[in-house]
């Protein structure tokens, strides 16, 4: 018996912003000691020779599906495809059937959630059109989701005071309003225009540039006029960036996420691989996409958050009309973006702390985010140098699809922990029914 429950050893940790060899004691789920020696006092022992440990991938931007859509991702699936990724903890979208917009629903979501999770999980609360009573009960969440425009889902904001209160109330709860920016007036005079046509390349023709920059101004002024903490979520276009900055600079609160579709996809792949790549906000030109790696390596952008929308393939092959926007995304953030970093895209650094250590600090995440002594052992070892295809076979996500497959990708996630529990090795998802539950993966926040 070791007085530690885990070891790790023989790492590549990152650590304080930069990699050390050195080796990581677990004890009661948390980092006990990083020590330079080698540990041997532990009851499992990890060799992670040759290998970078990373604090645990925080997914600030998912959507499982609990209540009410389960045959597209159910908690358990959702968990598995996160420990594929390399993701430990995921903030999961209000955009459920129903959607969560009173304090009892996220009561009732939460017991769902309790029973199944494998990893840690909070979750944002829907704005209505009429809740803002429920805004002001809701307890321990990460924000407050407000749609702008209507996607996967009935969550809409179009009446002007709903709005004011709820910038009001979120002002006076010190709650981010976190954004879903595609101005819904612009959706539907565009879906008008062009509902003859049916290419998957009308999309973006329909959710314009105009659309997001319309419903970012309006959620600015707003923010503005309440001293708002404001976060724009998977931000589309160069436009786009280039306001949230001008309204950072000018003093507002206001934070952003890049999501990979957008860094890896442009209009010319909608072309190619049609409503597989309908998603919202719609995928704009190679310009954006430039554009947004850009201000991803200048520091334009908070976060990385996948929006992993499953939708089931059969959904996704109807007419374009019928097919649910949405694409999954969860299991392959990590791999794109270390490839990214070996191909020079970005600083392998910037990468890190874009997916674990900005989001637990813009969403005041307790004890997550770093590997610290006294954090909690959520982590995640991955092999920078292993090489692999991506495949749909291997996808733990219900919906089963990725638009990545097929592509080789080098940097691959090979463990994942949660508090100090296995649970993702080499391909396996590890349930160990011995091990008594842990206590509560629900994540608290500081502040
Ligand atoms: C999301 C979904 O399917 O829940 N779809 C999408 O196209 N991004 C909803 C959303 O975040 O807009
Ligand atoms: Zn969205």
């Amino acid at each position: 018996m070791g007085s530690y429950e885990l070891a790790l050893n023989n790492g590549k940790l990152f650590f304080n912003n930069s990699f050390i060899d050195a080796n990581i004691a677990v004890l009661d789920g948390r980092i006990a000691e990083i020590k330079k020696v080698e540990i041997q006092d532990a009851e499992q022992i990890i060799d992670c020779k040759g290998k970078l440990i990373l604090p645990g991938i925080i997914d600030a931007h998912v959507h499982f599906r609990v209540p009410g859509n389960e045959k597209k991702e159910d908690w358990v699936s959702g968990s598995k495809a996160a420990l594929h990724g390399g993701v430990t903890t995921v903030l999961d979208m209000p955009n459920n059937n129903p959607a969560i917009t009173t304090a009892d629903l996220l009561e009732q979501k939460r017991k769902l959630v309790e029973k199944d999770s494998l990893i840690n999980y909070g979750f944002h609360f829907g704005v209505s059109n009429g809740n803002s009573r429920e805004l002001k009960n809701a307890r321990n969440i990460a924000s407050f989701k407000l749609y702008l425009g209507s996607t996967t889902g009935n969550l809409l904001v179009n009446d002007d005071s709903a709005l004011e209160k709820c910038f009001e109330i979120a002002s006076l709860k010190s709650k981010m309003i976190a954004v879903h920016a595609e101005d819904e007036k612009i959706i539907l005079q565009n879906a008008k225009k062009f509902q003859n046509e049916s290419n998957a390349k009308v999309h973006n023709k329909i959710r314009t540039v105009e659309a997001e920059l319309e419903a970012i101004k309006k959620a600015i002024s707003f923010a503005k006029q309440f001293k708002t903490r404001l976060h724009i979520c998977h931000v589309s276009s160069k436009e786009s960036l280039f306001l949230i900055q001008e309204a950072k600079k000018s003093g507002l609160h206001i934070s952003c996420e890049a999501t990979p579709t957008y860094l890896f996809f442009d209009e010319s792949d909608v072309g190619k691989k049609g409503c597989l790549l309908k998603v919202n906000p719609s995928i704009k030109t190679e310009k954006d996409r430039k554009a947004l790696w850009f201000g991803l390596n200048t520091s334009q952008f908070d976060i990385i958050a996948t929006d992993h929308a499953p939708h089931l393939l059969e959904e996704k092959q109807q007419d374009y009309w019928k097919v649910p926007s949405g694409i999954p995304g969860i299991e392959t953030s990590l791999s794109l973006m270390l490839d990214a970093s070996e191909k020079r895209l970005i600083q392998l650094e910037k990468v890190i702390k874009l997916m674990t250590e900005n989001p637990a600090a813009l969403f005041k995440i307790k004890n997550k985010g770093k590997i610290e002594k006294g954090y909690d052992a959520d982590l995640v070892v991955v092999d920078l140098k292993k090489e692999f295809v991506v495949k749909n076979d291997e996808l733990f996500s219900k919906s089963a699809w990725t638009p990545f497959e097929g592509l080789k990708l080098k940097g691959k996630v090979e463990k994942t922990l949660v508090k100090g529990s296995l649970l993702f090795d080499n391909g396996d998802i590890i349930i160990n029914k011995n091990k008594e539950s842990k206590a509560n993966l629900e994540v608290g926040y500081y502040g």
